[in-house]
């Protein structure tokens, strides 16, 4: 088991070098080298995306778009600046249709609330697909629940590929938002959101997209996609926890009620009457996550100097090889086996739960996730309580996929 690439690697991509800036992976778990595959849950925080944290911590930071002192706008200068490049980044028309969050799960909540309350009623019906996780299925229940509407679901095939003629069936006049994962966490399906945002543009229904897991491995330009709402994290694209981004159009979002009330968010407040901040300010109530969003903008840097279409075609290589020799493992079971595919392998092992598992690749050194990864109503579908995900990361190589399988025989072994 190694750490450095397999020589026999065909990737033009530096990935020694490359891992050489994330000081984690340097770590022994269970006094083997750590291979970390637990990317779809968390990505790693590479040097640069650190510096620019401490920098900011050690000669940058003040509250934000409040005082006139050198450090107020330093910190708003920094701030703003980052917003830009993640304007940059998935190609926006301004900067103001990019709003800080908390991540995907407060993007999806802010359109939830902003939007679906007042544009969803009574009858009115909201088109998830069975990939989802929960962070697109609850918040969509709990305004159904609020408001009478019903939730209608895409269905899948054994593969784990949305079934593009049941999705446009859904569709009715009652139909007021169509709301998709990008990317399935669970199984790694690319959902061809670009033919659905167009199906459900037909017919005159906005469509969120749930991206989650797609920015920190595909290029993502939502003027291509034509998509009304992106959601996505910074802590799954090497960036900090508790930062995320929903990019929206500025027609629509200046459309919404605002999520938060507070500091930050107001023209003018009176105790008969607030008037709001244009956006983005108007959703982003109270003092933000300012060091994250910086620390945000310095990894969406960090990717660019690599390449999203250098860091896609090593993951597709990953995904390749790694989906080769796990097939080939006697008892092994991939589960999600779409065309279209993003490095993420979910298994069964026959005969071994999932939590054992994951227990004895830890032994190993082997990071991956056990369980329903918070996607049940999937689980449902494809009969299994839970699975075992190996998900990739650009810095993976080609011996972590070698570790992995070392390691699922080991399992078998202790199990034999
Ligand atoms: N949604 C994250 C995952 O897939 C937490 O692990």
């Amino acid at each position: 088991m190694s750490n450095t690439p397999a020589v026999t690697t065909p990737l033009a991509f530096d990935v020694a070098r490359i891992r050489a800036d994330f000081p984690i992976l340097g770590l022994t778990v269970a006094g083997k080298p750590l291979v970390y595959l637990d990317n779809a849950a968390s990505s790693q925080m590479p040097q640069p995306v650190i510096d620019r944290l401490v920098r900011y911590q050690t000669t940058e930071h003040a509250n934000i778009h409040r005082a006139v002192h050198y450090l107020s706008e330093t910190a708003t200068t920094a701030y703003e600046a980052a917003r830009a490049r993640l304007q940059r980044f998935i190609n926006a028309r301004e900067a103001r249709e990019v709003i800080f969050t908390s991540g995907t799960t407060e993007g999806i909540n802010l359109v939830m609330h902003g939007w679906g309350r007042k544009n969803i009623n009574a009858g009115d019906e909201i088109i998830l697909t069975v990939l989802e996780h929960h962070s697109n299925i609850v918040p969509w229940q709990m305004l159904a629940l609020e408001k009478g509407a019903t939730i209608r679901v895409v269905p899948i095939n054994d593969a784990g590929e949305l079934l593009l003629d049941q999705y446009e069936a859904l569709f009715n006049e009652r139909t007021r938002l169509v709301s998709v994962g990008h990317v399935s966490n669970a199984l790694g399906s690319i959902n061809p959101v670009r033919q659905m945002i167009a199906l459900a543009h037909a017919r005159g229904v906005p469509v969120l997209v749930d991206g989650a897991q797609a920015v920190p491995h595909l290029a993502v330009d939502v003027r291509d996609l034509d998509c009304d709402f992106y959601a996505f994290s910074g802590h799954k694209m090497c960036g900090p926890t508790g930062i995320g981004i929903l990019y929206g159009r500025a027609a629509l979002l200046e459309s919404m009620q605002p999520f938060k009330g507070g500091g930050d968010m107001i023209h003018t407040v009176t105790f008969e009457k607030t008037t709001y901040a244009p956006i983005p300010n108007k959703f982003e109530a109270g003092t933000p996550p300012i060091a994250a969003a910086i620390g945000l903008g310095a990894a969406v840097d960090y990717l660019c100097n690599i390449g999203m279409p250098a860091i896609a075609a090593h993951e597709h290589e990953l995904l390749r090889y790694a989906t080769e020799h796990l097939n080939a493992l006697p008892g092994v079971r991939l589960i999600g086996t779409a065309q279209d595919k993003a490095a993420v392998l979910s298994f069964a092992v026959q005969g071994i739960h999932p939590h054992d598992v994951g227990t004895l690749l830890n032994q190993e050194g082997v990071a991956v996730r056990t369980g329903h990864h918070c996607a049940q109503p999937l689980m449902a579908r494809l009969g299994v309580v839970a699975t075992s995900r190996a998900s990739f990361a650009f810095y993976n190589t080609l011996a972590d996929v070698d570790a992995l399988v070392a390691g699922i025989r080991s399992v078998q072994k202790v199990f034999a």
